[in-house]
């Protein structure tokens, strides 16, 4: 019996052209490239010009991912942008890159679940796709961090950087076996209890404001590879597949040393980690599609391989999905 299944058509990215090395932060802050690098994996991260917006990166790694894929803009009738870095308070970003891609029908709208967001905006549009009602959608995880960034302290404005990714979903009939492509599995948790480890200070009911981003770093990392590590499990368990399985393992680039103990902790082997945490900081909702796009380019991910992708973020919400490429 066949399976109605989001399969990936395409896939693209967009960095801004500004690039911020550690050095480049040691000059006005105190802070060292050996502390970044060490504690974090981060080498230097991409910073959005003053007049280039979210929607402005969301749309060229729409773009991307639409050129990737062979696909007509014309074609895409859902799109879900996962952000936290809006352009404004609404209307929604997703429907400025709906105009920016020249659409004018189907649906647009912002999701936010933080650094979660790109694996909370799959399974959405997943459950959407596969009631039948939309055919193809795009998925764009799109930040702005550096707006949001308290530029004098060093225990967070190390760490993100901005940039843009995307991958386009169709609703396609697979097999109902093994081989079926596209995505076989999404699991969200979250947990309220800890919305203050990782928040905005600032918002528009309560402060009127924008707000900077505040991290109790050291408290995400205590619970970052037990809840990674716990919802991969979960994913394992509703497929039948294991660690061995897995292709490529595509994590949410937060911090080198939590990507590599969770692929440890799973048993996936350390060649088959996708890291760009190094290059791109932590891209909150775009990490995810934007180490995606890297891994393809460069010819590792090919179309018929397991991937498993993971994120956990303010909330703290996390989640796991696993998809055949
Ligand atoms: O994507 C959302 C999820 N977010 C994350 O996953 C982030 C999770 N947390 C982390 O990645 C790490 O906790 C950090 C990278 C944020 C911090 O690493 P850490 O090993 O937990 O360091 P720490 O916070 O315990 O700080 C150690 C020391 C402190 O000094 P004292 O108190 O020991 O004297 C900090 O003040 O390092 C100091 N420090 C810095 N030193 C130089 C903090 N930030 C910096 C800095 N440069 N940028």
């Amino acid at each position: 019996m066949t399976v109605l299944r989001s399969v990936v058509l395409g896939c693209g990215s967009y960095l801004p052209a500004k690039v911020v090395t550690n050095a480049d932060l040691a000059r006005t802050i105190d802070t060292s490239d050996e502390w970044i690098v060490q504690r974090t994996g981060i080498h230097q991260r991409h910073i959005a010009a003053n007049n280039e917006l979210t929607s402005d990166l969301a749309i060229a790694a729409a773009r991307a991912a639409l050129a990737n894929g062979h696909v007509d803009a014309q074609t895409i009738d859902l799109i879900v942008l996962a952000t936290s870095t809006p352009d404004n308070t609404f209307p929604a970003s997703a429907v400025t890159v709906q105009t920016g891609l020249g659409l004018t029908r189907g649906a647009a709208f912002d999701l936010q679940a933080v650094c979660s967001g790109f694996v909370y905006a799959l399974a959405t549009v997943d459950g959407l796709l596969r009631t039948g009602t939309y055919k193809r959608a795009l998925v764009v995880g799109a930040e702005t961090f550096s707006r949001i960034l308290d530029w004098s302290d060093r225990t967070t404005c190390v760490l993100f950087g901005d940039g843009a990714g995307a991958i386009v979903l169709e609703a396609q009939q697979q097999p109902g076996n093994r081989e079926d492509r596209g995505i076989l599995t999404t699991h969200l948790r979250s947990d309220g209890r800890h919305k203050t480890k990782l928040y905005v200070d600032g918002g528009p009911s309560s402060t009127q404001t924008v707000g900077h981003l505040r991290m109790e770093g050291r408290a995400v990392f205590k619970h970052a590879v037990a809840m990674i590590t716990d919802v991969i499990e979960d994913a394992f368990r509703a497929t039948g597949y294991t660690a061995a399985d897995i292709d490529w393992f595509v994590p949410h680039q937060a911090n080198k040393r939590i990507i590599d103990d969770s692929a440890h902790k799973l048993g996936i082997a350390t060649e088959k980690v996708v890291t760009t945490v190094g290059q791109h900081g932590n891209t909150s909702a775009a990490s995810i599609p934007l180490a995606l796009n890297v891994a393809v380019k460069d010819g590792r991910i090919k179309k018929g391989d397991l991937v498993l992708l993971e994120a956990m973020g303010g909330g703290f919400t996390w989640g796991a999905t696993l998809l055949r490429w």
